[in-house]
């Protein structure tokens, strides 16, 4: 993973800006939340912006990746949709709940790791950890991965939301 990952950043340092989103498209597709974890726990729990069931990404050739998503609010599953821009690098600027700095920590063929930098409407800042994965669990590894990300954002560990066992309830009631 960690070879792949290396390839994928020195193809992004080679690449000029399409070129660097072609290299991302292969990680287009279905992908799941596993974990989510907050500096301020009440973004990723229930009726929260971040209690989001993450359902599918495309990257595409000009610089923007589509996301879709489901929140619950008020027990009802709101289906979202959302375009990022690429600013740096791994780095995407998305509108919602407020603005957000979108970084890509990690990258694997079946796990993505992320942070969020949210600021809100009210001017708070919150930084956020999520796992996706286009696996139904993710393994030992990815999950320490996640944690030391986690960690070193000082989050602590009773604000991680563990999203892996309610995905197929949501599809179902969608
Ligand atoms: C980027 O490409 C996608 C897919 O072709 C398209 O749907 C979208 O409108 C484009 N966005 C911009 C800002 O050009
Ligand atoms: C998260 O939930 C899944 C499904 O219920 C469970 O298998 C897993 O052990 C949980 N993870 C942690 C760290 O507790």
């Amino acid at each position: 993973m960690k070879v792949l990952l290396l390839s994928v950043v020195l193809g992004l340092l080679y690449a000029g800006h399409g070129e660097a989103q072609l290299i991302l498209k292969p990680f287009s597709g279905e992908w799941k939340t596993h974990y989510t974890a907050a500096s301020n726990k009440d973004k990723i729990t229930e009726g929260g912006p971040f209690h989001a069931y993450v359902r599918h990404l495309e990257f595409h050739a000009n610089n923007t990746v589509d996301l879709d998503f489901y929140v619950k609010s008020d027990g009802e599953c709101v289906k979202k949709q959302l375009t990022g821009e690429r600013q740096q690098l791994l780095v995407y600027h998305v509108e919602y709940a407020g603005e957000n700095e979108v970084t890509i920590l990690h990258l694997s063929p079946d796990a993505i790791i992320g942070s969020i930098h949210n600021v809100d409407e009210e001017g708070k800042e919150t930084d956020l950890v999520g796992v996706l994965s286009k696996r139904d669990q993710i393994s030992d590894l990815v999950y320490q991965k996640f944690k030391k990300e986690t960690e070193d954002k000082g989050i602590p560990e009773e604000n991680i939301v563990n999203f892996s066992d309610n995905g197929n309830e949501i599809i179902l009631s969608s």
